[in-house]
């Protein structure tokens, strides 16, 4: 049965814990990126949805930071990487257990192509998020080059690895909540990105 505070995801993500510091290795440098732009933003309340292994936690160093995550075993990895200015809870991000316009900025880094339903997520950080609050996006998305090709050709294997290797923003109904205020290229012929929105009123 799935609790209130995992998700299908969580199952497999408790499971590939152990492999995950290769997958890290690999994510580093896109997620450095992404942390020069989230430590331009002024001091406030950060939730990050899908906190992982946490090995990137050392890089918060402003902002009050609550950090979630459905699969424990990724969670009791991430605590060990714990510091004053962070909290972890064991928690599905589909269904948040906080109260509306509670944080000034959300962080998904790789993790909307993976949760069980993308439009609940942004529905919920929407909710979450005061007025004007950001939302941070690292992930892949299918660009229109060669690369959608690879994308296409991995769409039904994906599946059993719980994510959408053919993935575009634009699908979803409840990211027209937000305005993209920045879209700044990651890596790999500009198949990752991080996308800053800011939550439109
Ligand atoms: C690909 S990992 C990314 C981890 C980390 N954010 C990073 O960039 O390295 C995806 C994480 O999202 C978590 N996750 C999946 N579905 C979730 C959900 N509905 N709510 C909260 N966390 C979820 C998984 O357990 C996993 O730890």
């Amino acid at each position: 049965m799935i609790s209130a505070a995992t998700s299908r995801s969580s199952w497999f993500y408790d499971r590939l814990t152990f492999l995950y510091p290769v997958v890290d290795i690999f994510l580093k440098p896109q997620k450095q990126k992404l942390f020069e732009e989230i430590n331009k933003y002024a001091p406030g309340q950060l939730l990050e949805i899908g906190v992982g292994n946490g090995t990137h936690l050392k890089y918060y160093t402003q902002h009050q930071v609550i950090g979630i995550d459905s699969a424990q075993n990724m969670l009791a990895k991430a605590e060990k990487h714990l510091k004053p200015n962070i909290q972890l809870h064991h928690m599905n991000g589909e269904a948040l257990q906080f109260p509306d316009l509670h944080f000034d900025y959300i962080v998904l880094s790789h993790v909307i192509a993976v949760v069980d339903d993308p439009d609940k997520l942004l529905h919920e950080a929407h909710r979450v998020l005061k007025p004007n609050g950001k939302l941070f996006i690292l992930n892949h998305v299918t660009p229109n080059n060669w690369v959608r090709f690879i994308d296409k050709s991995f769409e039904r294997i994906s599946k059993f690895a719980f994510f959408k290797s053919v993935f575009h923003l634009s699908d979803l109904t409840a990211i027209k909540r937000f305005n993209l205020i920045h879209d700044i290229n990651a890596g790999f012929f500009s198949y990752f990105k991080i996308m800053i929105y800011e939550k439109a009123l």
